[in-house]
């Protein structure tokens, strides 16, 4: 019958059978599964997945399937495509700038649920959202934690975000309140403190919360050494919310794009060359499945696996590793410890890299076409 296999073992059965020069991506959804199963038995709420961590129609499919019954959407392509998937889905379009064209697009595709952080954008939805729908306030707070802060650009102040949820509350929406503790937030304190400031912006305007969105933010493990404990955040959420709202606490809504994503994919890249006394050139960089490195830090849970796939078991040496485009910025922040003994045409694998990987992949100079393979288990 000519049956072609399409779902493998493990990478390394992949990379045996093919020597391409295209990074390969290796997405295993049964982690996937296992990362939803872990947000739906410890996240005291509703779980939602921020689509734009990776819009990959498999993940977004096999998230459905794992029991993730709503999605953070930014645009409306995104709702479309999560539409067609899982036809039931909640959508919580929680961009907080979009056009009227964009609004009255979702509206028309049953999107019920909108931040704002603006007077300027709550007019956009009180003339074109019907009364009833959640609209959610989006505030900020200077608080640290996180690889970078999201404050820049979305998010009322706590001064602002009072009245601008009374008058959402007033024009007849469901009154919710969200943040963004900024994305790879490894400190549970960050979420205490939103949290807190989410029960003194309800007092403030008079309103009882009908949700209180907790954000993404959740930390993927991206260090050797322990992951990071989802549950000590579960948990500090948990009293957080008990402690700042008593028995008014709304219901709790999630909605991590990384943590959820990020374990699910291996990156695995080719060394095209080792030069100049040991700098390490890929296939892969910062303008391709590496981008958000130079923005958050790097990445060291990497194996290096030599031309018949064994570990390298070298003493690690810290090298520069550049990406194979032309440009000088092309290159992975600091200095990474690799086996001393790597080589040209061995492969690098980087864990963890399911999030913000395709989905900010550029084809400059010809690069980053990254083939996406799936497998029963990446280790
Ligand atoms: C509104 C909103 N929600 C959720 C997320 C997901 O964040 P993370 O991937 O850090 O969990 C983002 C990321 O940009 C966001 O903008």
């Amino acid at each position: 019958m000519g049956l072609t296999k399409t779902i493998w073992d493990r990478p390394e059965e992949y990379l045996r059978a093919h020597e391409g020069d295209s990074p390969v991506l290796f997405f295993a959804p049964a982690a996937l599964h296992t990362a939803a199963r872990a947000f739906l038995a410890g996240f005291p709420g509703l779980v939602t997945y921020a689509v734009k961590a990776n819009p990959d129609e498999a993940v977004v499919a096999n998230l459905s399937a794992a029991g993730i019954a709503g999605f953070d959407v930014a645009s409306v392509p995104e709702i479309e495509m999560v539409r067609r998937i899982a036809p039931s889905a909640a959508l919580h379009y929680n961009n907080p700038v979009r056009t009227r064209r964009e609004i009255a697009a979702a509206v028309a595709l049953g999107v019920g649920s909108f931040s704002v952080d603006a007077d300027s954008e709550l007019d956009k939805l009180i003339a074109l959202v019907p009364a009833g729908a959640e609209i959610s306030v989006r505030f900020k707070l200077p608080v640290k934690g996180a690889a970078y802060d999201f404050g820049a650009k979305f998010g009322a102040t706590v001064e602002a975000a009072a009245p601008l949820l009374a008058r959402a509350a007033a024009a007849g929406f469901r009154p919710s309140l969200t943040f963004h503790p900024g994305t790879q937030c490894t400190d549970p304190a960050a979420w205490r403190a939103y949290i807190a400031a989410a029960a003194g912006i309800a007092r403030a305007a008079a309103v009882r919360l009908h949700r209180l969105n907790v954000g993404g933010g959740f930390p993927s493990h991206r260090l050797s050494g322990p992951a990071p404990e989802l549950s000590a955040i579960f948990d500090e959420i948990a009293r957080a919310t008990a402690a700042a709202f008593g028995a008014n606490a709304p219901a709790l809504v999630c909605e991590p794009g990384r943590a959820l994503v990020a374990e699910a994919f291996t990156l695995a890249t080719e060394v095209r060359a080792v030069r100049d006394g040991g700098h390490v050139f890929l296939d892969d960089g910062i303008y391709g499945g590496l981008a958000e490195l130079p923005l958050i830090g790097i990445i060291d849970r990497i194996t290096v696996l030599d031309g018949d796939l064994r570990p390298r078991t070298g003493a690690p040496v810290p090298r520069v590793i550049f990406g194979p485009t032309c440009d000088s910025m092309d290159r992975l922040p600091g200095e990474v410890a690799l086996p001393g003994d790597i080589a040209e045409g061995d492969r690098v694998l980087f864990a963890g890299m399911g999030a913000y990987c395709t989905a900010t992949c550029t084809r400059f100079n010809g690069f980053g076409a990254l083939e996406t393979v799936t497998v029963m288990a990446l280790g």
